[in-house]
Parts: structure tokens; sequence; C-alpha cells
């Protein structure tokens, strides 16, 4: 794990990205703007059947909630808590919520690792949070300890050999601007830097429509201003979660050259379906090179993903108990730890 820039202490960091986001609440400002269903629609692709009637889901961090509550809209028979220590964050997404009469979820004010929520969850994920935690060891601790016994752990996060280039522009703006909270979009702009979501594999659009300027605003501060970000690589998760979970698998990676569902394990599924799915056999053309990364375990095959793709963002699965075989075969073949078949479900 690179912690690339870093000059606060955590309590302080932990209070300056509060402020970010009271100022730029992320994804959008905007309760007219429709609700993101990417991640509800393409959950059956991880978890078999998607969400279960009945299931308790935590989104640690859910921003204005336009993606938890896409999925709330998805599962009406799933409860959803959405923990957000953004109170600008927060009032939009209760907001968004009322808007679209949607009824099965709940916010609730806090940060991790301090929050305190005395509920565990049959799923709990955080896109794009953990690595702007000063000690994301410490909040994936905490993300555990509210994962019930057989609980999924979903996450999403930078990763550090797509993002060189946009920790060093996020360097040189923080250098540039006075402090951090004064103009620093102006220094974006003057530095002529704007976030493209194609660095991220969504060409053109979030969620299907084109950022307006106070979302390329909130995109950008998000980019260029956040007080802290680690980027990582598949291979810090296992230490990560050691002690947390009982088993780790890889997902997904995002990355200017699109956003493929990896398949280690060559299961073909959903391959058929459309979805783009990569194998890491599929980075070389020599067979020679093809035999040789079918010939590595799985952590120095996606070693190898990241090397030649160079994403920015990459996806994990992880669960206590026998929560694997709650997720689709795919991921199930992707494991960086754990039993190879997963613990039995009760
Ligand atoms: C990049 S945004 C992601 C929002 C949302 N998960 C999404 O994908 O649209 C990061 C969010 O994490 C929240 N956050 C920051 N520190 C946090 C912490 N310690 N615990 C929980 N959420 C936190 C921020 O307020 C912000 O809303």
């Amino acid at each position: 794990m690179q912690r690339l820039y870093f000059r606060e202490r955590d309590g302080m960091a932990a209070s300056a990205t509060r402020r970010l986001y009271e100022a730029f609440p992320f994804p959008s400002p905007g309760v007219n703007r429709p609700l993101i269903d990417v991640v509800a629609n393409e959950l059956p692709l991880v978890v078999e059947g998607g969400l279960r009637d009945g299931w308790s889901v935590l989104d640690a961090g859910c921003g204005t909630g336009h993606t938890m509550i896409g999925l709330a809209r998805a599962y009406p028979n799933v409860h959803f808590v959405g923990l957000e220590p953004s109170n600008a964050s927060r009032g939009i997404a209760q907001r968004l919520a009322e808007r679209h009469g949607i009824t099965n979820v709940e916010f609730a004010d806090g940060a991790m690792p301090d929050a305190v929520l005395e509920r565990r969850f049959e799923f709990v994920y955080s896109f794009g949070v953990v690595h702007h935690l000063p000690d994301p060891k410490a909040g994936l601790k905490w993300l555990g300890d509210h994962l019930a016994d057989h609980g999924l752990l979903h996450l999403w996060l930078y990763n550090a050999i797509g993002e060189v280039q946009r920790m060093r522009d996020r360097e040189l703006v923080r250098l540039m601007a006075a402090d951090e909270d004064s103009h620093g979009l102006d220094v974006v702009r003057a530095l002529g830097l704007s976030l493209s979501l194609d660095a991220y594999g969504m060409p053109g659009a979030w969620a299907g429509a084109a950022l307006d300027q106070d979302e390329q605003d909130v995109f950008d501060a998000d980019a260029y201003l956040n007080p802290v970000v680690h980027t990582l690589r598949f291979g810090d998760l296992p230490e990560l979660l050691d002690g947390v979970t009982d088993w780790v698998a890889a997902d997904r990676v995002y990355g200017p050259d699109g956003a493929p569902y990896l398949d280690l394990s060559g299961t073909g599924e959903f391959a058929a379906q459309g979805p783009e799915v990569l194998r890491p056999e599929d980075l070389f053309e020599d067979p020679g090179l093809r035999t040789r990364i079918g010939g590595l375990g799985n952590l120095d095959r996606l070693r190898a993903v990241e090397l030649v793709q160079r994403p920015t963002g990459f996806r994990v699965l992880a669960g206590r108990g026998g929560s694997l075989r709650r997720c689709t075969r795919r991921v199930a073949g992707n494991l960086l730890t754990g039993p190879a078949r997963g613990a039995p479900l009760p």
C-alpha cells in the first residue's frame, strides 16, 4: 500500500475529509439526478441471485445515496442502512429517498472506525471510501465487526498502478493551493486538470448521464483535493483483511481500457451474456507467455493483470464463514486467500 501524500495526523485528516464532502457531496448534489442502477444491475454477477429478501445491508460511506437508493428500489424486501459522516451528503440522500418514495432505507451519522452501529449485516459494501481513511486497516476491521456470521463484504478501491499520474497531479494541486480549503478548484482549473470518467472504464457518462458542471466540480474535488488517499494493489488485501474475513476474492478491474470482470479459473460464467470478462491468459497472444501465466498462482496472475491493464480501480469480495457459497462461480474461482471451496453454509 502506498501512502502517497499525507501531512495531517489521523484525527485532523479525518475532519479535513469530512469538510471536503460537506462542500462537495459525492457523487451528485442533484436530488433531481437519476438514481444509479449499475450496482443493482451488476450484483447478480457477484452474488448468486443478487441480494436475498430479508437481508440487512450496510453501505459504509453512502455519500448522496444515488447508488444505495437505486439498490433499495431494485430490492424492496431488503433493508438498507447508509452510514455517512457528511451532513450535506446525508441530507441529499434523505431527500432523494423521499423523492423516489423509497422506505426500505435509513441513514446513520458517523465515520469509520469510530461510528457506533450496534448491528450486523448480511451484506456490507463500501465503494470509494476505505482508501480515504487515515487508517484503512482500522476501517476494514470496523467493517468486519459489522458482518453477520456468513456475511459478505464488497469493496471498490483505487489501484496504485493506474493512479500514478493522478496522484502526482493531486500532489501538485495540494502543493499549489495556499491551504486545503481555499480555492482548491481554482488551482485544479489553472493546472488544466479535469477528471475524466473514461479513466474508470465509464466512457463519457456516469450512470447514463453526462456530468453537469456541479458534478464535474464534485468529481474534481474528490480526485484532486482529497486530504487522504491511499492507493492499493490486490496483493495488499490478504494482509489488510487478515483476521477480518475468512476469505478474499478478486472481482473486477476498472481502467481506461474498460472494466472487465475477472475470471481466474476460466469458469466462462456470464461470458455469453455480454459483460466483458478477462482471464489473465487473455493478456498475451504469445503462446509461451500464456503458458507461463497459466502456471502462476492467483496473486501473481493478478499482478500481471495490474501491470498490463494499469487499472485505476478494482473491486474485491471478502466474507465470513460459508459466505463464499453465496457468490457466483466466477468469484469463487478468484480466491486470493481462504479455503479453496469455501466453508459450508449452515
Ligand atoms: C468518493 S465518496 C463515495 C460515495 C459513495 N460510496 C459512492 O460510491 O457514490 C466517499 C464517501 O465516503 C465518506 N467517508 C469519508 N470518510 C468516511 C469514514 N471514515 N466513514 C464513513 N464514510 C466516510 C465521504 O463523506 C463520502 O461521502
